[in-house]
């Protein structure tokens, strides 16, 4: 019995108060923003890289307290993320999460500053982060990691290449680096936050957590491509063959169906090797390593 879906509902709810809370004390002065924001947040999002915060965190000893703002940070910089995906100029979606995506129920101008908002709540909870130990520079030290996952270095470039490489054939290993950077920066940021947090996690752990994150991240986006071909948009909640409609390139379109499952297993497998050469209870990670691979939408 997989141990994920309580504990994936606990992170949830926890991550789920946290944010409201955050949106709810942000003022009245600009409401159709914050209700754009709030529209991206609460929407049946599946939390997966607070998820992850949470469980690599609590593996390594940190407490849920401290781990808080890496959770609710990420999750406002995934949720802006994807308000600037759905958008005309980039993959003109109209459906997130069963729902019209943000610029469609309310307008671009609207939409585009809910992301910018969200993105920018991000960096103000991790600078005004309290932890129970003392450690005057970790607040800086997550913003750093959340900052260049997301810029140049990370999402925004990637998500870059990915518009480059619309409507062009481009090779597998450009295609690696594509995902690595759009997706897998960020769930690699996550793992290493709760890293940073945890007390005294040792640099060979931390380069096993570093390994295991970054086959995950990968296999995160290899399976929302090949769910892109063989899901219905009613589970996804977003439109199916999305990317074929656009002529993206992806892991099904350069390597066939089959081609991107086989490599999908490779990746699930790569993870798993990583985490087996912790020194933890990594069961929970293993669990997630599983649900990444198998999830439906
Ligand atoms: C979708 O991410 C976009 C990608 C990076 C592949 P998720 O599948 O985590 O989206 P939600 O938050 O659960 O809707
Ligand atoms: C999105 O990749 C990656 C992001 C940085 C948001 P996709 O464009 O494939 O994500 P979906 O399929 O729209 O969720
Ligand atoms: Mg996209
Ligand atoms: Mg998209
Ligand atoms: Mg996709």
């Amino acid at each position: 019995m997989s141990v994920l879906p309580n504990q994936l509902k606990d992170y949830q709810r926890r991550v789920d108060s946290l944010l409201e809370k955050n949106i709810n004390n942000a003022g009245e002065h600009a409401p159709r923003l914050k209700k754009a924001m709030q529209y991206a947040l609460f929407n049946g999002g599946k939390r997966m890289r607070p998820f992850l915060v949470y469980a690599t965190g609590e593996m390594l000893g940190a407490t849920l307290d401290d781990l808080d703002c890496a959770a609710v940070a990420i999750e406002c910089m995934h949720a802006y993320s994807l308000i600037h995906d759905d958008l005309p100029a980039m993959d003109d979606d109209d459906m997130r999460r069963g729902k019209p995506t943000c610029h469609i129920a309310f307008d671009e101008a609207t939409a585009i500053l809910a992301g910018d908002a969200l993105q920018t709540m991000a960096f103000e909870i991790l600078a005004n982060a309290q932890f129970k130990i003392d450690t005057p520079k970790l607040p800086l030290q997550l913003i750093k990691l959340l900052a260049s996952a997301s810029g140049y270095r990370g999402m925004c470039g990637g998500q870059a290449m990915d518009l480059a490489a619309t409507n062009s054939a481009i090779s597998e290993q450009q295609l690696k680096h594509l995902h690595q950077l759009k997706t897998g920066a960020l769930l690699k940021a996550a793992v290493q936050m709760a890293a940073e947090i945890a007390p005294d996690v040792s640099t060979e752990s931390y380069q096993q957590l570093t390994t295991f994150s970054e086959a995950l991240g990968l296999a995160f986006q290899v399976q929302d491509d090949i769910l892109d071909v063989i899901g219905d948009s009613s589970t996804l909640g977003k439109p199916q063959g999305s990317d074929q409609a656009q002529n993206k390139s992806t892991y099904p379109s350069l390597l066939g169906l089959q081609g991107a499952k086989n490599y999908l297993s490779e990746l699930h497998q790569q993870a798993l090797h990583a985490l087996d050469a912790l020194p933890y209870n990594t069961r929970v990670l293993v669990a997630f390593n599983d649900f990444i691979v198998q999830r439906d939408h």
